[in-house]
């Protein structure tokens, strides 16, 4: 089989699987796998560490000037740790902290540009699965293959939970459930990129798939845009 590697675009709503789909993907492609929210949660820590006003235009541009953000492929745990200014913040963008601002820092054009040019160098090279709220729209609006993932707003409700539960003990069903209506509502009704579905995207509703068989549906997707070479 040859090698034609391609552009795997994985949308959708808050915590709907997107990156556990996106990561066992890339795995069984040989692909790279992107997190582009993650890329939005290490700005929203920049900018709360250094008490940046969103408002600021100024300000914001003067913060972006000086944050740089690389992946780091991590053999241990097969996926790429993400560093900002060489931190590995991985732990810390996760903080119910970050994520009760990463929407509205995301809303923010200039954050925007500096995500999206970063992310459309990452793809030049294809091979590459990115999932977030606008790679099939904005960021790769010729990917081969999008995906727009839903799931039942309670499934995805407690799916978060038992994640965030595991490390913060003190976390309630209401706060997750709060945070992903917000955050659901900003990114569809923001003015810059918005989330939607694209026109050429399928939908996937994974509310009662196994993630195994939400993969092996969509490795047959893959299969049927390009003659890729599957490992394993
Ligand atoms: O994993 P989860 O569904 O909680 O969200 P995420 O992928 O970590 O993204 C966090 C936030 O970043 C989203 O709620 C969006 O506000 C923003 N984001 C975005 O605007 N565009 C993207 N391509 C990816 C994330």
């Amino acid at each position: 089989m040859s090698a034609h590697k391609i552009i795997i675009a994985i949308d959708g709503y808050s915590s709907c699987g997107k990156s556990t789909l996106a990561k066992e993907l890339a795995a069984r492609l040989g692909y790279n796998y992107i997190d582009s929210g993650a890329m939005y949660r290490a700005i929203t820590l920049y900018f709360l560490r250094h008490h940046i006003d969103f408002n600021d235009s100024a300000k914001v541009m003067e913060a972006i000037a000086n944050i740089t953000i690389t992946f780091a492929f991590n053999e241990k745990t097969q996926s790429s740790d993400i560093h900002l200014n060489d931190e590995d913040v991985a732990l810390y963008i996760r903080d119910m902290i970050v994520s009760e601002k990463v929407s509205q820092v995301a809303a923010i054009r200039e954050v925007r540009s500096f995500a999206v040019a970063q992310q459309k160098r990452m793809g030049r090279k294809k091979g590459i699965v990115m999932d977030g709220r606008d790679i099939g729209t904005a960021v790769f609006p010729t990917a081969e293959l999008k995906i727009f993932m839903t799931a039942d707003p309670e499934v995805r409700v407690m799916r978060r939970f038992k994640e965030m539960y595991a490390t913060n003990p003190n976390i309630t069903i209401d706060e997750v459930r709060h945070n992903l209506e917000l955050r659901d509502y900003i990114d569809s009704t923001r003015e810059e990129s918005p989330l939607h579905q694209a026109k050429d995207a399928i939908l996937l509703n994974n509310s009662s798939l196994t993630r195994q068989e939400q993969l092996d549906i969509v490795l047959e997707w893959t299969k049927d845009r390009a003659t890729t070479k599957v490992a394993g």
